[in-house]
């Protein structure tokens, strides 16, 4: 699914796999050249951070369309990420490594069709707007170290957006939005255990090599991460998954 380009390929692609996966129609091999970069769609066109059109903080509907064009936009990143890490690190883990990303794959597949179809919705729909280049930033510097991925993709990228979901549920319910009220809500419970499954098998590699799991995740992210980490924290929710005060505290800046 990292060659398919066309959201809808895509979306089918990641569902079949981690299908055939559940169902042991897939080897437990690990032999395929991974691509540098995934294909991606012809819209959105893809800008620089810097470049984007900036959303406003308003509450205007168009403000809102914006925001979860861009929350599909990350969703449908994800969804390479997840088998980005199957094929790339599941040789070098337990099948239970395989059966867990490609589960989020599929919940990943499974948030983009939900947020491009309220987009719909709205009138809207993915590639409407330019959306943000530099969501494969992150994989592309730690394709070489499992311990790196899992240590910034699901245990910083993926738990800040453990921080940040609740206030924006909380920004759609204000409106009356239930429906994407809803679908963020689903996605927030869905984060917990992507988060979750990236800091449990973080966590046996490390006592596999025998590292202290929090100064080596800390020394991680200060290397292969190039934003900080900073407050507020969901702390209850990054608790749920595992990811502990004793990780990110002494690295926060306040
Ligand atoms: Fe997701
Ligand atoms: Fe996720």
């Amino acid at each position: 699914m990292l060659i398919a380009a066309e959201p809808l390929a895509k979306v089918k692609a990641a569902r079949s796999a981690a299908r055939d996966w559940r169902l042991g129609r897939l080897d437990h091999r690990f032999d395929m050249a991974m691509p540098d970069r995934p294909a991606r769609p012809d819209c959105p066109e893809l800008l620089p951070p810097n470049r984007m059109p900036k959303r406003g903080k308003g509450g205007s509907e168009r403000g809102r369309t914006a925001l979860i064009h861009a929350l599909a936009h990350i969703e449908f990143a994800a969804i390479d990420l997840a088998f980005d890490a199957v094929g790339r690190f599941g040789g070098q883990f337990p099948r239970g490594f395989t059966d867990d990303w490609m589960r989020v794959g599929a919940d990943e597949a499974m948030h983009f069709a939900l947020l491009d179809r309220r987009l719909k919705q709205l009138g809207s729909h993915y590639g409407a707007m330019p959306a943000h280049d530099g969501l494969w930033d992150a994989a592309a510097a730690t394709a070489h170290d499992p311990l790196a991925r899992l240590a910034v993709v699901p245990m910083v990228l993926e738990a800040r957006g453990l921080d940040v979901t609740p206030a924006t549920i909380e920004r759609f319910a204000g409106v009356g939005d239930t429906a994407t009220t809803r679908i963020l809500t689903r996605i927030l419970n869905d984060e917990i255990r992507h988060v979750r499954a990236g800091t449990i098998w973080f966590e046996s590699a490390c006592e596999r090599h025998g590292f202290v799991p929090e100064t080596m995740w800390q020394d991680l992210v200060a290397t292969y991460f190039r934003g900080v980490l900073k407050p507020p924290f969901n702390d209850s929710a990054r608790d749920s998954a595992g990811l502990t005060r004793g990780y990110y505290a002494p690295i926060a800046v306040s």
